[in-house]
């Protein structure tokens, strides 16, 4: 507990400073999993967030909702790594949870499910620039929720971020078997996330 405390405040010093993200990923390497997992589902390399925000850029995607972004760790990663060049809002339930002494900090806003007339509001906003924007989903397994976002998004892409199909680990959406609708989602590009995950970028179909 005591070691785990000592981790948590290093975590804490390094999300205090953009330029730390290198730092804080290579410190992730050092933690045992029960806290990585707290902090976050899966830990990207450097190269991996730079391939991510890359992908951003080629697709011109300047604002994304992250729903169930947990402790919006990995949401930091992203933006410290592109220096604030796109706006990520994070979606969570429970925030009772998330707001009590025992929960992580969040490393991002948290904006709760809860909040019904914010949420309306905030798929809104997410796409009222002239950008195109995005859903993404981190290791999410709430099929019907999952749907259910997807049915009031207006916006054109879709990014799920999970474990490759077969190797008994369960998310829902799957990146290579979302189940979306062909009629209106098609995948579009695939990333290597270390060497069990994907990063897959569906569009919407108009
Ligand atoms: C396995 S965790 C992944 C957290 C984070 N994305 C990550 O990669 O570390 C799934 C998260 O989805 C959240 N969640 C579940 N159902 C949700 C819903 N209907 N709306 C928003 N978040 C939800 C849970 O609270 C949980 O934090």
């Amino acid at each position: 507990m005591w070691q785990e405390q000592t981790e948590l405040h290093e975590i804490y010093c390094l999300t205090a400073a953009k330029q730390n993200w290198r730092k804080l990923i290579a410190f992730g390497d050092t933690l045992q999993l029960e806290l990585k997992r707290k902090l976050l589902w899966i830990w990207p390399t450097t190269a991996n967030v730079l391939k991510f925000n890359q992908a951003l850029s080629e697709l011109q995607i300047q604002n994304i909702l992250s729903i169930g972004c947990g402790s919006g760790l990995l949401e930091w990663l992203m933006l410290a790594a592109a220096e604030n060049r796109f706006n990520i809002y994070g979606l969570e339930r429970d925030a009772n949870w998330w707001c009590s002494k025992y929960a992580v900090k969040s490393f991002v806003p948290l904006n709760y499910v809860e909040h019904a007339r914010l949420n309306a509001k905030l798929l809104t906003d997410c796409c009222a620039g002239v950008y195109p924007c995005a859903l993404l989903f981190c290791y999410f397994n709430d099929r019907q929720a999952f749907l259910d976002y997807l049915n009031i998004f207006v916006g054109n892409w879709l990014i799920i971020i999970g474990p490759q199909p077969n190797l008994g680990i369960h998310t829902d959406p799957n990146p290579l078997q979302a189940q979306l609708p062909t009629e209106q989602w098609a995948l579009h590009s695939l990333l290597q996330w270390t060497e069990h995950n994907i990063v897959a970028f569906y569009k919407k179909l108009t």
